[in-house]
C-alpha cells in the first residue's frame, strides 16, 4: 500500500523552519527562544524522520549542516580545526548502548571514561602562541566563528601568558597551542549583575548563559571586564611541537599547569554502572554547584584509544554528552477545563497529555484567567511547552501556533458553572469570571467548608481537604451547618470513614469545641467575598452584634472601616440571599455562640477611634496581630511609624528607634500589661483575642 506522505512533508517542513528560526536566535541573535532540551527534542524528531525519509528532506534542514550564521560585526575567522558537537543521550539504556558500542569498536579492550560538567556556556576556542594568547575565536558554526579576543582577555581566570609547566622532559611552551573551553558566568556573580541590572532600571538576563554571550559580544571591551566571566578549559585542539599526553585525564593536568582553570567536578571510572552513579549524584547536586550545568560529558580516557575509535559525521564517537531530564517539556493541550473556587471564581486550566518534566509528571497547568488564556492564545490541540523551575508549579510558557492542527476553536467562558450548572457572570472591568450558584454550587461548597473549619475561622482541628470531600460526597453534610448536627450520624460516619471510634469521637469533639467562638471569626468564616479577618473584625467590633449586622443597609455598611462600596453590595447581598440566611439560622440554632459582652461592649462605642497606636520589640503575652486586633476592635489605627499624632507606644522587649522617637517626642509608653490593662479597662474581653 503506498504511504501517504503528505502529513509527514507537512510535518517535516514545520520541524525545518521552526528549528532554522531558532538557530537564528541561538547562534546569531544570542537570543535563543526555546531551551536546550526542547531544541533538541524538535531536532531529535527531525534527524529520525530524515533517517527514514531522506527524499523528504529539503535542502535547507538543519540536519545537513551544524548551526547557524555567524554574527557579523565581529571579524570572522575560519577555524584550522572545526568545533565539532557532542552526541547526546538521556537514559541508562542508551548510556549501556553508547559503552557497548564503544567496546565492540575497541575490539574487546576495556577502556576507562572520564567524566566532567557538561558546561551550560558558550564554547570559545583560544590560541596561544610562543606562550601567549593571540586569538579568542567563538563556535560559530562549527567552521567559522568571530573573533572576540578584546573581551575574552578580560577574564580574569584565564591566562595571557602560558606557565612554565614543572614537568620531566619537554617543558618548552609550545610555537602553537590550540585550546578550547567554555565561558561561563558563574551563578553568584550572575545574580550579583542581574540585581545590579535591575537596580539601574535596565532589563535583567534571562539566565547566566544568555549574560555570559551578551557580555562577550560587547564591543566595548571595558564593559566586558566589569563582567563576572570566567573560563574552564575542556580540550587540546592543535599543539606545534606535539606535546603528546596519554589520556584526556593527563591533558587535563597539563593545562591546569599551564595555568588554565579546570571546573572542579572530574572522575575516573571503569564502567556504565560506575558512569551512571555518578550522573545520578551529580544530577542530586545540580542545584548546589556554583556553575550551570545541563549534564555531563563521558569520555574515553586514553588518547590512543579516541583515535581507535575516531569520529562519526560530525560528533566523536570517544564521547557523548549524558544530558540531565529537561526543566522544560513540550505536550499537548487535551482539554480546557474550568475550576470553581471558594467565591465561585472560575479559573481556567490546561489539562495535557502527561508529560515528564524535569522528573515529574505534569498533566495540569493553571492559566489563571481568561486574559492569560486570550494572550496566550492557547487552544485544545495546541503543542505547548511546560516549564518547571525548583519547586515551582509549572507553567505554561509558550504556545506553538505553528504546530496547531487544522480545525481548532478559540476557549470560550462557559456560560454556565461547569460543577452546578449555574450561570456564569463576569462582571465589566473584572479579569475572573464567576459562578453565581453560591452555595448552592457543589464546587464552591467544598471550598467554602474548607474555609469555615480552617485554623483562622472556626478553627475545627482535623477537619481536613480529605475529611470535607467525604463527608460531601457522601451526603452526610450539605452545608457548613450539617457540620453541628454530625453527632446524629455518628454510625453512619463510623461505618463510612473506615476510621476507628476515636478518630470520630475527636472529630466530633472538635466540632463541638468550635461552637464557642468569636462574632468576629463567625463573620470571616461564612466566607463572603472581599470579607478577610480584618474586615470581618472591623464588622463585629462596628456593629456589635450578629443582629444589627444583618441588618444593615449598604450606606451603613459603608461607613465600617476597610469596607468600600463594592464590598458593602458583596456584604449586603450574601447576607440578603435566602440560603445563607438559612444556613446562618442553622449555625446558630446547632448552638454557635460568642460572648454576649463582646456584643454589646464593643458595639458603635469605638472608643479608641482614629486614635493611632505603634507596636515595636518583641511581645511575650501575645502575637503582634493579636496586640492589632485588639485595638482594631476598639477602633484604633495600628501605624508602623511613630509621629506627634502616635497616642502611644507598647514596646515589648529590645525595642529600638520606635522608642526613642517617642521618648522623644514626649509620647505615652505602655509596657504589654499596662496595655493588657487598659484594654480591659476600655471594657475588652482579653481572653477572646489570646
Ligand atoms: S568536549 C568534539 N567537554 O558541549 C567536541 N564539551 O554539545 C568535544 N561542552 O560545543 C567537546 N562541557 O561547548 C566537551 N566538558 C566538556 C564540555 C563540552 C560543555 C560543550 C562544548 C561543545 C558542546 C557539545
Amino acid at each position: 500500500m503506498p504511504l501517504d506522505h503528505s502529513a509527514l512533508t507537512q510535518e517535516i517542513q514545520q520541524l525545518v523552519r521552526l528549528l532554522n528560526q531558532h538557530n537564528h536566535h541561538y547562534h546569531v541573535l544570542d537570543n535563543p527562544q526555546i531551551d536546550d532540551g526542547e531544541y533538541d527534542r524538535l531536532y531529535a524528531r527531525l534527524k529520525a524522520l530524515a533517517q527514514t525519509y531522506p527524499d523528504l528532506i529539503p535542502a535547507d534542514s538543519p540536519t545537513h549542516r551544524v548551526g547557524g550564521q555567524p554574527l557579523t560585526g565581529f571579524q570572522q575567522i575560519a577555524h584550522q580545526v572545526p568545533m565539532l558537537s557532542l552526541g547526546n543521550i538521556f537514559t541508562q539504556d542508551e548510556l549501556v548502548a553508547f559503552t557497548q558500542r564503544i567496546q565492540e569498536r575497541l575490539l574487546g579492550q576495556i577502556p576507562e571514561y572520564e567524566l566532567e560538567l557538561k558546561l551550560d556556556g558558550l564554547a570559545v576556542s583560544l590560541i596561544y602562541r610562543h606562550g601567549t594568547l593571540a586569538q579568542a575565536v567563538t563556535r560559530g558554526d562549527g567552521q567559522v566563528g568571530e573573533d572576540i579576543s578584546h573581551s575574552v582577555r578580560t577574564i580574569r581566570n584565564l591566562p595571557l601568558v602560558l606557565m612554565q609547566p614543572e614537568m620531566d622532559g619537554n617543558n618548552d611552551l609550545p610555537e602553537l597551542l590550540e585550546v578550547r573551553g567554555e565561558v561561563m558566568m558563574p551563578r553568584s556573580g550572575f545574580a550579583r549583575l542581574n540585581r545590579q541590572i535591575v537596580a539601574d532600571g535596565g532589563k535583567p538576563f534571562a539566565n547566566a548563559r544568555n549574560a555570559a554571550a551578551g557580555s562577550l559580544r560587547q564591543l566595548d571591551p571595558a564593559v566586558a571586564a566589569s563582567r563576572p566571566l570566567a573560563f574552564y578549559v575542556y580540550s587540546v585542539n592543535q599543539c606545534e611541537p606535539a606535546h603528546p599526553q596519554p589520556s584526556q585525564q593527563a591533558t587535563m593536568h597539563w593545562l591546569q599547569q599551564l595555568g588554565f582553570e579546570l571546573a572542579g567536578w572530574r572522575r575516573t571510572v571503569a564502567d556504565a554502572a560506575a558512569i551512571q552513579q555518578a550522573y545520578d549524584e551529580l544530577l542530586a547536586s545540580r542545584d548546589n554547584l556554583p556553575l550551570d550545568i545541563d549534564g555531563m560529558v563521558i569520555k574515553v580516557n586514553s588518547l590512543r584509544q579516541q583515535q581507535q575509535l575516531g569520529f562519526s559525521g560530525r560528533e566523536p564517537r570517544w564521547a557523548t554528552a549524558y544530558k540531565f531530564p529537561a526543566q522544560q517539556a513540550t505536550t499537548v493541550v487535551e482539554q480546557i477545563a474550568f475550576q470553581v473556587g471558594r467565591t465561585g471564581t472560575l479559573t481556567p486550566l490546561a489539562r495535557l497529555q502527561p508529560v515528564n518534566v524535569g522528573g515529574v509528571m505534569v498533566s495540569n497547568v493553571t492559566l489563571h484567567n481568561m486574559n492569560e488564556v486570550q494572550r496566550l492564545d492557547v487552544r485544545v490541540g495546541d503543542t505547548v511547552s511546560i516549564l518547571r523551575s525548583g519547586d515551582v508549579i509549572p507553567k505554561l510558557v509558550r504556545v506553538w501556533h505553528e504546530l496547531r492542527p487544522a480545525a481548532t476553536e478559540p476557549v470560550q467562558l462557559p456560560a454556565d458553572c461547569p460543577a452546578c450548572q449555574s450561570p456564569v457572570v463576569m462582571p465589566e472591568g473584572e479579569a475572573l469570571a464567576r459562578c453565581s450558584g453560591g452555595l448552592v454550587c457543589p464546587a464552591q461548597r467544598k471550598e467554602a467548608v474548607s474555609h469555615f473549619v480552617s485554623r483562622r475561622a472556626m478553627n475545627i482541628d482535623g477537619l481536613g481537604e480529605k475529611w470535607v470531600d467525604t463527608l460531601l460526597q457522601s451526603g452526610l453534610i450539605d452545608t457548613v451547618a450539617d457540620l453541628y448536627y454530625l453527632h446524629e450520624k455518628r454510625e453512619q460516619l463510623l461505618g463510612m470513614a473506615r476510621l476507628g471510634e476515636k478518630s470520630v469521637s475527636n472529630l466530633l469533639a472538635a466540632i463541638d469545641q468550635s461552637r464557642d467562638t468569636t462574632l468576629a471569626r463567625f463573620i470571616f468564616a461564612l466566607g463572603i467575598r472581599g470579607v478577610g479577618e480584618g474586615t470581618a473584625r472591623q464588622l463585629a467590633s462596628h456593629f456589635g452584634g450578629l443582629d444589627q449586622l444583618m441588618q444593615a443597609s449598604v450606606t451603613e455598611l459603608q461607613k465600617v472601616p476597610e469596607v468600600g462600596s463594592i464590598t458593602a453590595q458583596w456584604i449586603a447581598d450574601f447576607l440578603a440571599e435566602p440560603h445563607n440566611r438559612t444556613v446562618i439560622a442553622r449555625l446558630l440554632a446547632a448552638g454557635i455562640h460568642w460572648p454576649l459582652e463582646q456584643d454589646s461592649l464593643i458595639g458603635n462605642q469605638q472608643p479608641l477611634a482614629n486614635q493611632s497606636f505603634v507596636l515595636t520589640g518583641t511581645l511575650s503575652a501575645m502575637t503582634r496581630d493579636q496586640a492589632t486586633l485588639m485595638l482594631q476592635a476598639l477602633g484604633a489605627r495600628v501605624s508602623g511609624s511613630v509621629s506627634a499624632k502616635t497616642q502611644a507606644v507598647i514596646a515589648g522587649a529590645d525595642a529600638g528607634s520606635k522608642l526613642d522617637k517617642a521618648e522623644k517626642l514626649g509620647i505615652a509608653v505602655w509596657t504589654e500589661e499596662e496595655f493588657l490593662r487598659r484594654m480591659q479597662d476600655l471594657g475588652l474581653n482579653v481572653s477572646l483575642f489570646l
